[in-house]
């Protein structure tokens, strides 16, 4: 088969990795893909949001099977363009991908269902949100309502860092339409986990648990990122709490989607918090997380286009999936300055000094005069995984060591509890 994947970041490059493993995949192809990507997939010049170019592409190449991999061309539409020409395509549709491009309609799917969440009130006007600072206390939680590139959410510890943020997204309008509307939310004390599950019409499979790391500096200092770092499994999963989610999250979750109509075929992230109450949802995404990806399908088994294959064709019920016992954390190396603006172009060294069973998947790189240099915010992210733990993290951290760039930036802290 061919497939080709979209998008062009760690987590496409861990999607593509897994997949360039299955014996049914004759010829990968990755739009616009990286430098590290090009060593299993051609990479094809087309950005993953040029949905037109991406639909010719598929039909020029003959592709099998699309997987898209970020949420903004699935909220653009991609998946529905593609069907409607016949090609196959892992993803969710738009009306579905609303779950991420609109935290207020998430809100209300989740309100409806009774799924357990933090209470929430949206605002469209500035004047009134202004009025309604602190109205759950603080920390204050404000969220533009649209895709933001992980960056629309600010926890702010007092009125006056409410009263900055509301301003600068509803005055200056710094997220665009995104911040058209504000979701104000009860902050939710807990710890953090994210589930990433298969979905087709009939069914919700949750794969292994992950943590992520939000914060730019260790000991979750700083503003947020897009990620910089995971381990899989999550340590405070436990039998007892994977049951509530099932029951409390998961299977209301499926149910809801049928009663609202919605086809969902795809990933679905849920973002959780772990409270003393139980699990409540944060957030839902439409798509595999990123880093998340990284230290997930590093532990996967199973072939992941036999899985892909069911989801599409709604058989995802019969689909054995299997995972390793294997531990996995990932570290991301990041560009001097992220997640503000970060210079480019700054050569990459020490790639093949790498253990041969630590994979370093390449999140914003590319070539230039067959040197790798710095392509992104994010630019690699280090999986590494080991019998427990505590030897995956600190082959990890060996490995991050031997990679060099000037202004390199990661988290020493990856593996390690933190309690929000
Ligand atoms: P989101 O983009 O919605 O995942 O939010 C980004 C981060 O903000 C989350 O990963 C949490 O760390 C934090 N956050 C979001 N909503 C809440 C909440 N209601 N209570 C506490 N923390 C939150
Ligand atoms: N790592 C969080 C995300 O992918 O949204």
């Amino acid at each position: 088969m061919k497939v080709l994947v979209v998008g062009g970041g760690g987590r496409e490059h861990a999607i593509a990795w897994k997949l360039s493993q299955s014996p049914r995949v004759d010829k990968l192809y990755c739009a616009p893909g990286n430098a590290g990507i090009a060593a299993v997939a051609e990479c094809l010049s087309v950005g993953a949001e040029d949905i037109e170019d991406l639909c010719a592409a598929a039909q020029e190449k003959e592709i099998d099977l699309v997987v898209v991999g970020p949420e903004v061309p699935l909220s653009m539409g991609i998946v529905d363009a593609m069907n409607e020409k016949g090609i196959r395509v892992f993803g969710p549709n738009a009306k579905c991908a609303q779950l991420e491009g609109s935290k207020a309609f998430t809100k209300a799917f989740l309100a409806r269902h009774r799924i357990p969440t933090a209470g929430y009130r949206e605002f469209t006007d500035k004047d009134e949100l202004l009025k309604a600072v602190g109205i759950y206390g603080y920390p204050m939680v404000i969220k533009a309502d649209g895709l933001a590139a992980g960056k629309g959410v600010v926890i702010a510890e007092n009125e006056a860092d409410a009263v900055k943020a509301i301003e600068e997204m509803m005055g200056d309008r710094i997220f665009g339409s995104a911040a058209d509307k504000i979701v104000v939310e009860e902050y939710l004390v807990g710890i953090e986990a994210s589930m990433l599950c298969f979905v087709d019409h009939n069914t919700i499979v949750p794969m292994e648990s992950a943590q992520d790391y939000k914060r730019i500096f260790d000991g979750d200092k700083g503003p947020n990122t897009g990620g910089m770092g995971t381990y899989s499994p999550s340590l405070v999963f436990d039998e007892e709490l994977k049951e509530r989610i099932r029951t409390e999250i998961l299977e209301p979750t499926l149910a809801g989607f049928q009663a609202d109509g919605l086809d969902f075929q795809g990933v679905l992230f849920i973002g959780l918090m772990i409270t003393d109450d139980g699990p409540k949802v944060i957030e839902f995404n439409n798509r595999f997380g990123d880093p998340e990806t990284q230290s997930v399908l590093a532990r996967l088994d199973s072939d992941l286009l036999d899985i892909f294959e069911a989801v599409v064709d709604n058989r995802l019920a019969e689909q054995e999936i299997r995972w390793s016992d294997r531990r996995a954390v990932t570290v991301v190396l990041a560009s001097e300055g992220y997640p503000g603006s970060y210079p480019k172009g700054r050569e990459i060294t020490g790639l093949e000094d790498v253990d041969d069973d630590v994979v370093v998947f390449h999140a914003g790189t590319k070539f230039a005069d067959g040197k790798i240099v710095t392509a992104g915010g994010r630019v690699l992210c280090v999986t590494a995984t080991g019998a427990t733990h505590d030897e995956a993290r600190a082959k990890a951290f060996v490995n991050v060591e031997k990679i060099h760039f000037e202004g390199a930036q990661f988290r020493r802290d990856i593996g390690l509890i933190h309690k929000h």
